[in-house]
């Protein structure tokens, strides 16, 4: 098939690790230079953006969880969020998290298969290689609007075309380390919904409170009200009283 490519281990047992390589402590200690190095410059060093810390501290956190191959996923996205989004977006720290159970031997169940766990991973993939939420939520909701056909090789390409991602970047990321990075990805994030206690593909939480779930088709728990409007005005509310904190 064709699309085995992206996830080559996903039906076969998990081949052996080839031991690591070993270093020489000379090698190690010009490793770690080199880091400490890195570190300094990331830190030290900034592009037109002195008011960034600022700007970044005041935003609002707004966290989507969801899975990929589910219709309250598709829903959640196509109504609330994505028209919310497309309003506020600069006022907004986005993140996107899946739901699953992790096995002990390093993998992830998820509730469509494994299927929706490839799905999951082109998303955080997409969000890792390209960390603007316009294009990596625009991503993952054109992959939702057609979640029966996920994985296959058409439909990631037609969206990552769309946003303007290249496949073969998302390709790389999902098989890496033949497909270790990306599972590791997928499992910190369902360990994390699971240490938050969210379960209901989707729950949309804002500023670390449940703001609206979309559950078998309909809304629940959304107090203030489950439309877009609703969302951009108490985002809005936050960002102001954040500022005034601020200022
Ligand atoms: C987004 O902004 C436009 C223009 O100000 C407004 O008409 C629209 O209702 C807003 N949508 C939301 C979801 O707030």
């Amino acid at each position: 098939m064709e699309n085995k490519s992206l996830l080559p281990q996903t039906e076969e047992p998990t081949p052996q690790r080839p031991a690591p390589p070993k270093y020489t402590t000379r090698f190690h200690g010009v490793l770690l230079a080199l880091v400490l190095a890195g570190f300094w410059l990331a830190s030290s060093w900034t592009c037109g953006h002195e008011h960034m810390h600022q700007e970044t501290s005041s935003k609002v956190p707004l966290e989507i969880h969801i899975m990929s191959k589910c219709p309250d996923a598709r829903d959640c996205i196509e109504k609330l969020v994505v028209p919310a989004m497309a309003n506020v977006s600069e006022k907004v720290d986005f993140k996107l998290s899946f739901i699953g159970k992790t096995t002990d031997d390093d993998g992830v169940i998820c509730k469509h298969g494994q299927t929706e766990c490839l799905g999951n991973i082109l998303e955080l993939c997409a969000a890792s290689e390209y960390p603007d939420p316009k294009i990596y939520l625009g991503f993952t909701r054109c992959l939702v609007q057609r979640y029966e056909e996920i994985p296959a090789t058409s439909l990631i390409k037609d969206c990552a075309l769309e946003y303007g991602i290249e496949f073969e970047k998302l390709n790389d990321c999902a098989s890496r380390d033949d497909g270790a990075y990306g599972m590791g990805m997928l499992r910190d994030s369902v360990t994390r919904s699971s240490e938050l206690g969210v379960s209901t593909s989707c729950t949309v939480r804002l500023d670390g409170k449940t703001r609206c779930v979309r559950d078998g088709g309909k809304w629940r728990d959304c107090e203030g009200g489950s439309e877009p409007e609703d969302l951009v005005s108490d985002i809005e509310k936050l960002f102001d009283e954040t500022r005034g904190r601020t200022e």
